[in-house]
């Protein structure tokens, strides 16, 4: 049995914190996890460190939520799973829009937040390293539910609407890929505006290669499929044509 709701104002759960939203929450340990004023080589490093801060929860949320994807579909539960990847590529689109509040420090003030970086780099990113290690075993999931509904890809786009939750699932798995490569759009263009693009990153990398890493994809299938269709629709012309 669940235990009882209990109301009330006064607090109930242990740990830090003059409330329970406090305790809960964990605001005293959250909330001193950013530079103080005056150890800020700039004013802008909370800007800088808070987006940086959230875009790291969400990428957190995003990767446990790819996880448990992968164990539904391991075990044949393709609609929740569906759930789940509506809420992979919603954190991910928050990760992209927040990227604007960076664009609100100037180029120079962010040449000053910089000196406090040291060697720190996006490419050690936990929660983008998270992302990178999970999508190929939900890709690989998702590769098993076809081969189970013994269909090739161009069929089960042809006929989507007798495959509908197999069918949903690859243009869920390709919402979150979308969202990824917009997210490097926009990051590729936030590093322009901030640093340039004929320039070195901390740890030495041409900004070019972020350039260069645009259009990287853990689904190509997904996306050749589009192009797959095309064709074929021009073929079904054609021999549509030849029979007239
Ligand atoms: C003013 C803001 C930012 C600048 C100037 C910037 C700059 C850079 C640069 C120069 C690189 C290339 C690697 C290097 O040498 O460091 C990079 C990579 C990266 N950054 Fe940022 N970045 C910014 C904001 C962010 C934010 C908010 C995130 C969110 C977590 C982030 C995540 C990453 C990731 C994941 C990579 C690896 C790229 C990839 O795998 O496609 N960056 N960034």
């Amino acid at each position: 049995m669940l235990p009882a709701m209990s109301y009330g104002s006064d607090q109930i759960l242990s740990g830090a914190g003059a409330s329970d939203y406090e305790r809960y929450i964990r605001t005293e340990e959250l909330l001193s996890l950013q530079k103080r004023p005056d150890e800020w080589e700039h004013r802008d490093e909370l800007l800088f460190t808070v987006v940086h801060q959230s875009s790291e929860l969400w990428l957190k949320l995003a990767t446990n939520e790819i996880l448990q994807t992968t164990q539904y579909l391991a075990d044949d539960q393709i609609r929740p799973a569906l759930r789940l990847l509506t809420r992979v590529a919603m954190c991910l689109e928050y990760t992209t829009t927040q990227l604007d509040m960076l664009e609100q420090m100037s180029p120079w003030d962010y040449q000053q937040v910089r000196r406090a970086l040291g060697h720190g780099s996006g490419f050690d990113s936990p929660g983008f390293n998270a992302i990178r290690k999970s999508m190929p075993l939900l890709v690989e999931a998702f590769k098993v539910q076809v081969t189970r509904a013994n269909i090739a890809l161009l069929e089960l786009f042809l006929k989507h609407d007798q495959y509908e939750d197999l069918y949903q699932l690859a243009e869920r798995l390709i919402d979150v890929d979308e969202r990824l490569i917009l997210w490097r759009a926009r990051h590729f263009k936030v590093v322009e505006r901030s640093i340039g693009v004929n320039v070195v990153g901390t740890q030495g990398t041409p900004v070019e290669v972020l350039g260069r890493l645009r259009e990287q994809t853990f689904v190509p299938e997904l996306w050749n499929i589009r192009t797959d269709l095309t064709n074929y629709a021009i073929a079904e012309e054609e021999a549509r044509g030849k029979d007239l």
